[in-house]
């Protein structure tokens, strides 16, 4: 059955591919469909779409498939609005799909790759931030660049901060529209819970805001993943207020009896802190002075100073043993290169848009823990992460505001009842697939021995960290019953209003990808 529906998807796509357009065909409808004459050029990237990096794509269905993306057509990296509507234009009229790419974060490539014929659509060149400090909110345009965002900030305020993700490298556009979670969110929530107008660019080439696009559409952004609806040309967000001086700390343990006790403690104690105390734990297994081990980093920001943090973990988390000589002051800003490992460095470092796993290929899965995990769990996992080269589990922690905030409220549904997220990843660095399939294997052995501990009904899942393995998704054009199976562990409830939002704004399922959200009426 499996290999029949292979055989008629090889088929299709093969029919598909005879007509695809070429890229001087593509160029031509560009330079005739644009009244004013836009200066489109041709920016194929060529080290971004080599065929190894396609086969590196970790995702599961087309490694099931056997079969690596399609190359894009050509990419277009737009300095102007006016080109990115050109370019909507001439995909529809020539049939082909669009993958827009901010900073091309996205965990199975879905910002590059696809199995059917496509442009991709760099928004590189349109990052420009505008900050409003009398009403302390920015203006950023998609292409920018968390790193670029924070830097911005704190070069215009010493009080200002924006609710984000670590990575400086994550692009604005990917991230905002899937959540966005970071060190602030226990205090101020997920990025997209901070989005307060939106310009959205439609399948028609209209320019929408938040007043034009509609309240079901503006909802659907935030979290719901934009490249469902459209392209995100800018985000407004309210930015977030922060203590001159912050607080920030790391305490390790190695694997073993009392490391499993911590972690589990944690759980308990780590969604009661005061909102102002964010303290997640990593558990890794990595080459450290020669020796292998596995251990548990617990990496922390306080918004305050050592004075208070200190009286209130003696009170609050007494297990961990916290001095104040292992804790520094500093600048928000400076707490965001703490949290990348780049303390003492220039500020600059943050604007370097090319800090992902470089040579390293790798596969994520996430899931949402509810009810504290027995502490045998963490022995296991001790044991089965001492088999890997890198692999990787961090907690991050719940309650606060994140568990102010209704279901419903926003595409994103996971709130209150949750203890915290969790994501795994595997990471190796040889290129082949064989090696892929061993880690992937690996991987979904990790994620199937977890089922007992996690949410279920849906098992909870965080659309920023995709996975294609959790359902359905071969064909872009994946029935709405049928996308159920990963649109209800993303979103919950929130899938059906998410639907209709996409059958209002894009009614013909052009925006579409090998996850995206079906239109419904
Ligand atoms: C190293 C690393 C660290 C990370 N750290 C965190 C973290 O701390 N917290 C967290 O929450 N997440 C984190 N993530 C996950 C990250 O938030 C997501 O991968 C996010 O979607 C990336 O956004 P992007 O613009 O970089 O990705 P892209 O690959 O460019 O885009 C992701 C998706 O959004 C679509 N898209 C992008 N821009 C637009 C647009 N303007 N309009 C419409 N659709 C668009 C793309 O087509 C694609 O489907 C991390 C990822 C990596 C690789
Ligand atoms: C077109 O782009 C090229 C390269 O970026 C630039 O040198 C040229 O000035 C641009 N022309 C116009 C009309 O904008
Ligand atoms: C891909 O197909 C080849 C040839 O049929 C087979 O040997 C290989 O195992 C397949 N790989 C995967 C990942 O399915
Ligand atoms: C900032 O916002 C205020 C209040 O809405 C507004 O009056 C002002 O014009 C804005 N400043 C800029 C530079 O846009
Ligand atoms: C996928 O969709 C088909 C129907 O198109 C369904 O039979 C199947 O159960 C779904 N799930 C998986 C994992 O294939
Ligand atoms: C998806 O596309 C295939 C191939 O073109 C077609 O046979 C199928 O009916 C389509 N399914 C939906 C749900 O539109």
């Amino acid at each position: 059955m499996r290999d029949l529906a292979l055989c008629l998807f090889l088929f299709f796509l093969a029919k598909h591919v005879s007509s695809v357009p070429t890229k001087a065909q593509f160029q031509s409808c560009l330079s005739t469909i644009s009244k004013t004459p836009t200066n489109l050029t041709d920016h194929t990237d060529s080290t971004l779409y080599s065929p190894s990096l396609a086969l590196s794509s970790p995702s599961s269905s087309f490694l099931n498939l056997n079969f690596t993306s399609l190359k894009p057509i050509l990419t277009l990296k737009p300095k102007t609005e006016s080109e990115i509507k050109s370019a909507i234009l001439c995909s529809k009229k020539l049939g082909v799909q669009v993958r827009t790419l901010s900073g091309g974060h996205d965990y199975e490539g879905l910002s590059y790759l696809s199995l059917s014929p496509f442009i991709i659509i760099n928004l590189v060149n349109l990052r420009s931030i505008n900050i409003n400090l009398t009403e302390e909110t920015a203006w950023i345009q998609s292409g920018a660049t968390l790193g670029e965002l924070y830097y911005k900030i704190a070069k215009t305020s010493n009080v200002h901060a924006f609710a984000a993700g670590i990575c400086p490298s994550v692009g604005v556009g990917g991230h905002i529209s899937g959540g966005g979670l970071g060190t602030l969110m226990r205090k101020h929530g997920l990025a997209s819970d901070n989005v307060v107008d939106a310009r959205l660019m439609d399948v028609n080439g209209r320019i929408l805001n938040r007043r034009t696009m509609g309240e079901d559409v503006f909802w659907a952004l935030r979290g719901g993943g934009a490249a469902s609806f459209g392209v995100v040309l800018s985000w407004k967000v309210k930015l977030a207020r922060v203590p001159e001086k912050v607080t920030c700390f790391i305490s390790q343990h190695p694997m073993g009896a009392s490391m499993n006790k911590l972690v589990h403690r944690w759980q308990y104690i780590g969604p009661e802190l005061d909102k102002d105390l964010f303290i997640r734990a990593i558990i890794d297994n990595n080459v450290e002075g020669g020796q292998r081990g596995v251990k548990t980093t617990f990496q922390a920001l306080f918004l305050g100073g050592i004075d208070r943090l200190i009286p209130l973990m003696n009170q609050q988390f007494p297990e961990l043993g916290l001095r104040a000589q292992d804790c520094s002051e500093m600048s928000w800003i400076e707490s965001t290169m703490f949290f990348n490992w780049k303390s003492g460095q220039p500020l600059e470092v943050m604007l370097n848009r090319d800090l992902r796993y470089e040579d390293l290929y790798y596969k994520a899965k996430s899931d949402f823990v509810q009810k504290p995990v027995p502490e045998h769990v963490f022995e296991e996992v001790t044991k089965r992460f001492l088999e890997k080269e890198t692999p990787l589990m961090i907690l991050e922690p719940w309650g606060g505001k994140m568990s102010e905030i209704s279901e419903t409220e926003s595409p994103f549904p996971h709130r209150r009842g949750n203890l915290y997220n969790v994501q795994y990843m595997v990471k190796w660095r040889v290129n082949e697939v064989e090696e892929m399939n061993k880690h992937v294997t690996w991987m979904r052995m990790l994620y199937d021995y977890m089922t007992p501990y996690v949410s279920s009904s849906p098992r909870g899942a965080y659309l920023n960290y995709r996975d294609l393995d959790l359902g359905n998704n071969t064909r872009t054009n994946t029935s709405f019953e049928d996308a159920r199976e990963w649109g209800e562990k993303y979103y919950r409830g929130n899938f059906k209003r998410l639907g209709l939002a996409k059958g209002k704004i894009d009614p013909t399922n052009f925006f579409r990808n090998e996850q995206s959200i079906p239109p419904l009426f």
